[in-house]
């Protein structure tokens, strides 16, 4: 596929607002919010943040990676795809944004197995059922219209083969309905309701969930299987208990250039635990 600046224009609201902005940051402060981290520790980080990821799925089923084509939707400069290609067989990233797509071509330069393609900033490019496994992670919470985000579940389930498996991280706290808080870097929150609303009547068996109890502002990651066997009825998220599991703790602590980064985020660990819920 041609990168073209379609997406761009359909959600102009995203890169208008935020996506240019992080640009501007420089390619490895725009995802990592640190301008000086340099690219040894940028690389040690992603390569750590993939394994935290290949734990949550394995944490909930006894997925061959091996052998699976992985989907890494939001995918920016490639940072978990190119650790990703080390364990699946085949990682294909997809992002709005054409400029960072040439920055992950050149970050994952010489690794075989990895490919990447624009979006539309609303669907993902691949085919029905075509697919093992759906990742996505630090994208949701910025994409202010819930209905883009819901989509991307509904979109994730497509391109899924029967038995595959869907883990997309997002944010209940600090999103709020509306989205678009602090000029629009944080995005539309999701509820458990709205999660019900998606999986009624459709083959999605919810696994679990997982939420890392040290992380100051923390995330939700749910795990969701394409099932092969009729839809579930009445899968109620809120009795669901979050599992805490370390996902951004313990990761970056040791990195000597991720300073800046770690000074705030010792400055927002809260004094009281946040329980990270669906309904917070
Ligand atoms: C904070 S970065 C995270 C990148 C990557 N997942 C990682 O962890 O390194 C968010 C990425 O999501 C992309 N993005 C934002 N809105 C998007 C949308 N609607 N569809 C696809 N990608 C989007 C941005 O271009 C950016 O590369």
């Amino acid at each position: 596929m041609t990168d073209q600046h379609a997406g761009e224009e359909k959600s102009g609201q995203l890169d208008a607002k935020y996506w240019s902005d992080i640009k501007d940051q420089g390619p490895l402060a725009g995802i990592t919010l640190d301008a000086g981290i340099t690219p040894e520790d940028f690389q040690t980080y992603g390569d750590r943040l993939a394994q935290r990821q290949i734990e949550i799925y394995r944490r909930f089923a006894s997925p061959d990676l091996a052998h699976g084509t992985v989907v890494d939707v939001g995918c920016g400069m490639g940072r978990i795809s190119r650790p990703f290609a080390a364990v699946f067989g085949k990682v294909v990233g997809v992002d709005i944004n054409a400029d960072i797509l040439v920055q992950a071509r050149q970050y994952c330069g010489g690794v075989e197995n990895v490919e990447f393609v624009q979006g539309d900033g609303l669907t993902i490019p691949l085919e029905d059922a075509s697919v093992d496994f759906a990742y996505s992670g630090g994208v949701l919470q910025h994409i202010p219209e819930r209905d883009v985000i819901m989509n991307y579940f509904l979109e994730g389930m497509r391109v899924l083969r029967p038995g595959g498996i869907l883990n997309y991280s997002f944010q209940t706290w600090y999103t709020s309905r509306e989205g678009g808080v602090d000029g629009n870097r944080v995005g539309a929150q999701l509820l458990a309701s709205d999660f019900e609303s998606l999986m009624a009547g459709r083959p999605w068996r919810l696994l679990g969930a997982v939420a890392d109890p040290d992380d100051p502002i923390p995330h939700l990651n749910v795990v969701i299987e394409k099932a092969t066997d009729p839809p579930r009825r009445g899968q109620k998220l809120r009795k669901r208990k979050v599992v805490d599991m370390p996902v951004r703790t313990g990761i970056f602590e040791d990195l000597a250039s991720y300073e800046d980064f770690r000074k705030r985020w010792a400055s927002n660990t809260p004094k009281t635990r946040r329980r990270v819920t669906f309904w917070d």
